[in-house]
């Protein structure tokens, strides 16, 4: 059993002025409950600076809680050394020793955890087998491309066959192609070590194609927790909606300050073939740019004061500067609130999809 529960955990960085108080500085997590299940794949997503790294590094034991609990299994490790906890961490850099070969790399935690001979050499050779490097026990990392450095981290952590598995964007140093693959690798070996995942990355991409439990932060807070499917198809939220996606959703603000909010895929350019039904809406708006993506088009709209982005699948490329009529369907609209929060109650969401079909806008 390796759940890890989170209770009213905060940290404020920097020291009290006095004995007993709390610090005074930063505010990097904010009184953040939280239950990663046992055997997960969770991820926590979220803009540079929410809090993410803070929150894993104080699972790992790495950086002190200033208020707050935390538990793996059973076990209170709020106060246990990182060594006590039954975890392995692997950082975006790697950190591995310049001077020792990828095998040394190895050993040297398992030395340290004395765990006997025998035992070390079978269990480097199977995670070397494991992250496909038996070739290259013998090289030092600086001999290494990145790719290879990352796998000898992830064979260095698996190594301590830990319960948990604390990532921190540890594919970021990677060039997008050798990214994809590793990321490809990493839930694989989810699948086969069967413990539990905890990464990082501020990467939504990252975050919706590796995790199954998906963690999204801002702020020092949590947003919505969620698998990829609830958090892209519910967001709770104005910026849940505008994070997740590629890109987000469109948001429209309109004159009573609520927002109405639209998927890029879920609109279109009218067409002889489509027939617009009487809940729809039909808006004229001028092309600004379009990117050619090859299977499918984005453009980049003006929308009264707001953008919005709409990705099409025709072939044909719409040209920059052009007016379009783009058709929205009631069935593919979300209302938001005028604090930004998920409006759920359908006769509010009719009012609201009501203002936004008289809304006049500007080419
Ligand atoms: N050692 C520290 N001392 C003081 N403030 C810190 C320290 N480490 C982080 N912070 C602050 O705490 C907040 C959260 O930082 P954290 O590194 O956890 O963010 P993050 O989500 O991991 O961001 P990124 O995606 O850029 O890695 C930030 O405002 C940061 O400036
Ligand atoms: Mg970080």
């Amino acid at each position: 059993m390796s759940k890890i529960m989170l209770t009213n955990i905060t940290k404020i960085y920097g020291e009290p002025k006095k004995k007993g108080l709390l610090p005074e500085g930063t505010r990097a997590v904010d009184d953040i409950s939280l239950e990663i299940p046992d055997k997960s794949f969770t991820v926590l997503v979220g803009p540079s600076g929410c809090g993410k790294t803070t929150l894993l590094r104080m699972i790992a034991g790495l950086e002190t809680i200033t208020l707050g609990n935390i538990t793996i299994g059973d076990v209170d490790v709020t106060h246990l050394e990182p060594g006590d906890r039954g975890i392995a961490m692997v950082f975006q850099t790697y950190a591995l020793y310049p001077h020792l070969t990828v095998w040394k790399n190895i050993e040297f935690g398992l030395k340290n955890a004395r765990i006997p001979d025998y035992e070390i050499n079978k269990r480097i050779k199977n995670v070397l087998k494991l992250v496909n490097l038996e070739q290259y026990a013998n090289r030092r990392p600086a001999n290494l491309s990145g790719g290879q450095r990352q796998r000898v981290a992830l064979a260095r952590a698996i190594s301590k066959e830990p319960e948990v598995f604390l990532m921190d964007e540890p594919l970021s140093n990677l060039d997008a192609k050798l990214r994809s693959t590793m990321r490809t690798e990493i839930i694989q070996m989810h699948k086969n070590l069967n413990t539990t995942f905890v990464y990082v990355t501020h990467d939504q991409i990252e975050a919706m194609t590796m995790g199954d439990h998906i963690v999204v932060m801002n702020e020092g807070l949590v947003i919505q927790t969620g698998t990829p499917t609830e958090i892209h198809d519910e967001p709770n939220c104005v910026f849940v909606a505008k994070f997740i996606g590629d890109p987000g959703m469109n948001i429209i603000k309109l004159g009573s300050n609520k927002h109405i909010g639209f998927r890029p895929r879920n609109i279109q350019f009218l067409s002889d073939d489509l027939v617009v039904g009487k809940d729809d809406v039909v808006i004229e708006a001028r092309i600004v740019a379009v990117e050619n993506h090859g299977s499918e088009k984005l453009y980049f709209i003006n929308f009264g004061k707001d953008h919005i982005y709409i990705k099409d699948a025709e072939k044909e490329m719409k040209e920059m500067g052009s007016v379009a009529k783009i058709l929205i369907r009631k069935r593919d609209i979300y209302a938001f609130d005028e604090n930004e929060a998920r409006i759920y109650d359908e006769a509010e969401v009719n009012n609201i999809y009501d203002e936004f079909r008289i809304m006049e806008v500007k080419l």
